[in-house]
């Protein structure tokens, strides 16, 4: 069914609320991890910003990332300059951004004078040629991409900031509006549930075929997306299991840019109770940093069962609702450590986050360290590079910095 976007600022739906706590509160760890290394300033992208606030006072993405980074240099002396480059394609909308924004931000000379621009493009343009101080690229990097559906996502807009190796990006990928688009490129006839809503201007039936497959071939990074649809015609596949095929293709083509990348639905609890809700889009965060994989992953494990948890069920399951194949973890967690170069210390970490990017976001990051490489110390394969605590009692911790070697 399609879906009206016009009363989008007015409330925050459910699942709206979903996305944002799943921003907000992983803006808090990451500005304070960034906040102090990034000498040459933060450069933040919010490539669909909206109108800043909705009618009912709450804060849109741009004014929630505004005051994230206000709590954090209210507690550091040096300020750390931020430059937020925002786009908005709706004039009306912009012009409340635009007054929204500049009123939040007050007259702190830390916070540049926001960048505000009409198209998702030109936001990343001006992102690859801005610096945020002393003339070098930004320290840190960082995208918030939240489009209605598909039409204007496109991988490569992420793939060539100023300064990859500090990029991170959180995108709202519509996984459905994505099936609906291939599925009329490929001329296969679509029956969508009627619980599923896709935003209404993401398609156009009468744009030709050729059109749509360039834009999914640059949207998901790869033409891959056509196997998808074969599998669907063929019966093998239902519409649901196309849905999370594409988003893992997304996800896998982002990986040739971005080392560590995470992927989590989120849902409207109140359709599709029995099977744990329905998949309204998913939030899928892209990063070069294993700490910042992990803080993700904890942030979507606690979001996941704080809000889209009915009741917890016999078995693990990731976010997914997928059983957790511990085997399967446990093997690549051995495979991994095989590949680890002996005596060279690693911190637990790099390893957590190798497993989440590969495994999916099915555990909290400090069970996952218990659960898979505890057994790998205890066996002697692996070793901690220190082994006591200052009081002299044998070190016992699971956490991200402590550091393990591979003994043999
Ligand atoms: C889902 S809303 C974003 C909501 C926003 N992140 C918030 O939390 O308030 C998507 C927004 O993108 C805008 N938009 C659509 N196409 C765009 C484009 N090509 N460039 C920039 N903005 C666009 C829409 O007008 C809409 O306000």
């Amino acid at each position: 069914m399609a879906k009206n976007q016009s009363d989008y600022f007015q409330a925050k739906h459910p699942w709206s609320e979903t996305k944002d706590d799943l921003l907000a509160c992983y803006l808090t760890p990451f500005f304070t991890k960034v906040y102090r290394p990034s000498r040459n300033g933060i450069l933040y992208i919010d490539a669909f910003a909206g109108a800043g606030l909705f009618a009912d006072g709450s804060k849109g993405s741009p004014l929630i990332a505004l005051s994230k980074y206000f709590a954090i240099a209210k507690k550091n002396r040096s300020k750390t300059p931020i430059q937020f480059i925002l786009s908005e394609s709706n004039a009306e909308s912009r012009k409340h951004l635009e007054s929204t924004f500049n009123e939040a931000k007050g007259a702190s000379g830390y916070i540049k004078p926001p960048i505000i621009v009409s198209s998702c493009e030109d936001a990343i343009r001006r992102a690859q040629q801005t610096s945020v101080c002393g003339g070098g690229k930004p320290s840190t990097v960082f995208y918030y991409i939240d489009p209605f559906g598909v039409k204007d996502l496109r991988l490569d807009l992420l793939t060539n900031s100023p300064n990859m190796a500090h990029t991170e990006a959180l995108v709202n990928f519509n996984s459905f509006g994505l099936f609906r688009v291939a599925c009329a490129a490929m001329k296969v006839p679509l029956s969508l549930p009627n619980e599923v809503e896709l935003p209404e201007d993401d398609f156009n039936e009468l744009t030709k075929a050729s059109v749509w497959v360039e834009r999914l071939n640059a949207c998901i990074g790869s033409g891959d997306w056509k196997e998808v649809v074969v599998r669907y015609k063929a019966g093998k596949i239902d519409a649901w299991q196309a849905e999370h095929a594409l988003s893992e293709l997304f996800c896998n083509n982002a990986r040739s840019y971005y080392k560590y990348v995470t992927n989590m639905p989120i849902k409207d609890m109140s359709k599709r109770v029995n099977v744990g809700g329905l998949v309204k889009y998913r939030m899928i965060h892209m990063t070069n940093s294993p700490d910042g994989c992990v803080l993700m992953n904890d942030n979507m494990i606690k979001r996941n069962l704080d809000r889209q948890c009915k009741q917890l069920g016999l078995f693990a399951v990731d976010v997914d609702g997928r059983n957790v194949e511990t085997a399967v973890i446990a093997a690549k967690a051995s495979d991994f450590v095989q590949h680890m170069p002996v005596h060279q210390n690693m911190k637990m970490g790099d390893i957590a986050a190798t497993l989440i990017s590969e495994c999916g976001v099915f555990d909290r990051s400090n069970t996952i360290l218990k659960t898979y490489v505890g057994p790998m110390i205890e066996e002697g394969v692996l070793e901690r590079a220190v082994k006591f605590t200052l009081k002299g009692k044998p070190k016992k911790s699971f956490a991200l910095k402590d550091e393990v070697y591979r003994a043999r």
